[in-house]
């Protein structure tokens, strides 16, 4: 009787090379795909924003008919459902350029090459909101002043609905060319940071203050935390990269590695727990009378919702050796 020789045929396929070969053909030959079909044109650019934006627009109307825009919490309703399509855009443009340092790749490349457009999705859905807020606070001024209007929150509101218009003309060129290219990068980080800052706040306090929160404000919350702390990963990339090409990448001692790490570590677990300390590190934070002041009127403050984020850079810069800084001038030498 002939058998097979199966042995044999199992130690030729599963031979190591044989497995990495097979392996990185297919990679090869998904990533060329991939490359391909992300390069379509109507998944890109304009295209990509009609795209999107159309459809977004074409669900925000018919909400609209259904809803009851006679009474505030009609469209109070209508100012939370638009703002929850907008929120996605501004957290795929936070984490953009990062995601692409963290993992280039032709997805992460698309990503990137499409920030301005998903930036752009995110500017139609604030404008409905914008007009929503604008039928509230026009048509319904005494449900606006009684149940809505809070100073700080208007300051927040108003200072985002400042940077989203500039944003928007200066992503064009006859907008651009009335700014130098600093002005042009601070006004949009600081917008983005902004832009990104108020949502992530607004879910942070529905997770750790308010009682009942829902599905989506979990999914955003942590959405909101992931888009930022792909930044501070990408920025501790990037200080590595800088400390290995001064040769300086074993700088950072295990003790130093072990505290870091436990920073970091700690930093997680205040994300996923600020129900235990919010209500203390706000007393703490708004102790001194100036402080519980700011309260009333400086937007975030005392950022609590943005302290977990911050001990997690602490630690990533911890972690890092980054770039060697140049002494400015040279040390006079002893010897003479
Ligand atoms: C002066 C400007 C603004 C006003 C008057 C305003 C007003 C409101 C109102 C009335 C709600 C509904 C609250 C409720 O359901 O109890 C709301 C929700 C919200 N707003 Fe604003 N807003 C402003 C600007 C902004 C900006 C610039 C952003 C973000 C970029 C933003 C993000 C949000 C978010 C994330 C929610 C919660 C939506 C949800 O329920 O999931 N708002 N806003």
């Amino acid at each position: 009787m002939y058998s097979w020789p199966i042995g044999k045929v199992a130690r030729l396929h599963l031979n190591r090379e044989n497995v990495r070969f097979t392996f990185l053909t297919f990679v090869t030959y998904m990533t060329t795909d991939l490359k391909t079909i992300l390069k379509n044109k109507y998944i890109n650019k304009w295209r990509l924003f009609l795209l999107l934006a159309l459809p977004m627009s074409a669900v925000m109307a018919m909400e609209m008919i259904e809803a009851d825009l006679t009474t505030g919490a009609g469209v109070g309703a209508m100012i939370s459902f638009s703002v929850r399509w907008a929120v996605p855009f501004i957290y795929l443009v936070v984490a953009a350029s990062s995601v692409q340092i963290l993992f280039p790749g032709p997805f992460t490349a698309w990503w990137l090459r499409n920030r301005k457009y998903f930036g752009m999705c995110f500017a139609v859905a604030m404008a409905w909101q914008g007009m929503f807020i604008f039928i509230l606070s026009t048509f319904l001024r005494e449900y606006y002043f009684e149940d809505i209007y809070v100073l700080r929150d208007e300051l927040e509101g108003s200072i985002g609905y400042i940077f989203l218009p500039a944003m928007v003309v200066t992503s064009f060129s006859f907008g651009r060319k009335h700014l130098t290219s600093e002005q042009w990068k601070l006004l949009h980080t600081s917008g983005i940071y902004f832009l990104w800052a108020y949502p992530f706040s607004v879910y942070w306090w529905s997770l750790f203050y308010y009682e009942n929160p829902q599905l989506l404000d979990y999914l955003f919350y942590w959405a909101g935390f992931l888009a930022f702390a792909v930044r501070i990963a990408a920025w501790g990339k990037k200080r590595q990269q800088a400390a290995s090409k001064s040769g300086r990448h074993n700088d950072i001692s295990t003790g130093m590695t072990l505290l870091s790490c436990i920073v970091i570590t700690s930093g997680l677990f205040a994300a996923a727990s600020g129900l235990y300390w919010q209500k203390t590190i706000t007393a703490l934070l708004t102790a001194p009378a100036w402080s519980a002041d700011l309260v009333l009127w400086f937007p975030f403050w005392p950022f609590e919702p943005y302290l977990s984020l911050f001990i997690i850079g602490i630690g990533t810069m911890l972690l890092t050796p980054g770039p060697q800084i140049e002494p400015e001038f040279e040390p006079v030498s002893r010897m003479g």
